[in-house]
């Protein structure tokens, strides 16, 4: 038996807040918004304050999402949440606004003494406010997963929290939010939502309907995300980005990560490299990595996109298929580690933490190819030496 689960309400397009009245109205009189500096002074929050106005329900700003969410800021957003008296949270940004709005979600409620890190590795139970995600890159498809990813600031290490009350209660999915995104956000969130894509359709955890939702997303992003980065003005690109990174988040919440994400934390966690950015770096070596016995899933891939046909077996086609991602990376503009000034005396030397957290992660061995110890290190090696 395999359970499915997507978020209970989604409003897809424009005038979404208009349409969101009667959740929002349910949900209580006061609000907290998490969001990051330079959204919360964004056009898109204006909208969502005034339509919150109109709604008669009162709300605080929490805007100091800066980077990636730690522990430190869930602590001060569960402080705001208490003192502004909230009831519900709305979570509006990236995916790190989003994933913060959980974890406070999730902290809200808890008894003195307890600590975030105290649900790491643990499935979630627990009954909390609602929360309500509005994306505005088309990457983590945290509005519509289980998942919150938090940085332990005393280990340094990227906790995954997970628990089916943290998915939103309402998603609002408007690719015009979208459409300010830089070039480089959109580039390493496109690609995120790509890797969650394959990897889930990929994943040893992949079922029927998850096939459904990852090959639309793949087939989505490999031909809009070319166009999205290289147009941002590209309208039609914005709103397939936005659709696909929803149903790779739907993909990721119900079959899994692989690989990708599983090496792809410990360098984030360490070396501050952005989540979407680091999945883009590891995305070939993985790839390349997981193919073997797994080529009739990559050659399905390559079929839904329209680059292998019949007469390609599944080898030929996987090929096809991971050379056309590679091309995709390729127009992204991913930088190196290196380009991003980590020095490889460092990095070589938290190959090993790097490696066990990798593996501690549990997300390696959801790949159909088993994923040893030795092979995590070589693509880390690879890695550092572009
Ligand atoms: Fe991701």
């Amino acid at each position: 038996m395999a359970e499915f689960l997507i978020p209970p309400h989604v409003i897809l397009g424009s005038n979404g807040f208009k349409e969101a009245y009667g959740y929002l109205k349910s949900y209580g009189d006061r609000a907290l918004i998490v969001t990051g500096p330079h959204v919360g002074k964004s056009p898109m929050v204006m909208a969502l304050k005034k339509a919150l106005e109109e709604f008669e329900i009162a709300y605080y700003v929490f805007d100091e999402t800066s980077g990636e969410p730690t522990d430190e800021m869930v602590v001060k957003g569960v402080e705001a949440y208490k003192k502004s008296n909230s009831r519900f949270i709305i979570g509006i940004g990236g995916g790190s606004p989003l994933d913060l709005a959980k974890a406070i979600a999730l902290m809200a409620v808890q008894k003195e003494g307890v600590g975030i890190a105290d649900f790491c590795g643990k499935e979630i139970v627990c009954d909390i406010p609602k929360i309500v995600a509005i994306p505005t890159t088309s990457g983590t498809g945290s509005e519509a997963t289980k998942f919150s990813v938090i940085t332990d600031t005393k280990k340094d290490i990227k906790m995954l929290l997970k628990g089916n009350c943290l998915i939103p209660h309402l998603a609002i999915i408007d690719y015009e939010n979208t459409m300010d995104m830089p070039k480089s956000v959109t580039a390493a969130t496109g690609l995120d939502a790509l890797t969650h894509a394959i990897e889930a359709y990929t994943s040893k955890k992949a079922t029927e309907l998850t096939d459904v939702y990852g090959l639309s997303a793949v087939k989505r992003i490999m031909k809009y995300l070319p166009k999205a980065y290289k147009n941002g003005n590209d309208g039609q690109a914005r709103k397939e980005m936005a659709i696909g990174a929803f149903e790779a988040g739907v993909c990721i919440n119900n079959s899994s990560v692989t690989i990708v994400h599983g090496m792809s934390r410990p360098i984030g966690a360490l070396f501050h490299i952005p989540h979407g950015k680091s999945n883009a770096m590891l995305l070939g070596e993985c790839l390349n990595f997981a193919l073997e016995g797994t080529y009739e899933r990559f050659g399905n891939l390559a079929r839904a996109c329209g680059l292998a046909g019949e007469k390609e077996d599944d080898k030929k086609a996987s090929e096809i298929f991971i050379k056309a991602v590679e091309e995709v990376l390729e127009i992204c503009e991913i930088p190196t580690l290196r380009q991003c000034g980590i020095e490889k005396e460092k990095f070589v030397e938290l190959i090993p933490k790097m490696t066990k957290d990798a593996l501690d992660s549990g997300s390696p061995s959801n790949t159909r190819k088993e994923v040893k110890k030795e092979d995590c290190e070589k693509i880390y090696c690879n890695l550092i030496a572009k």
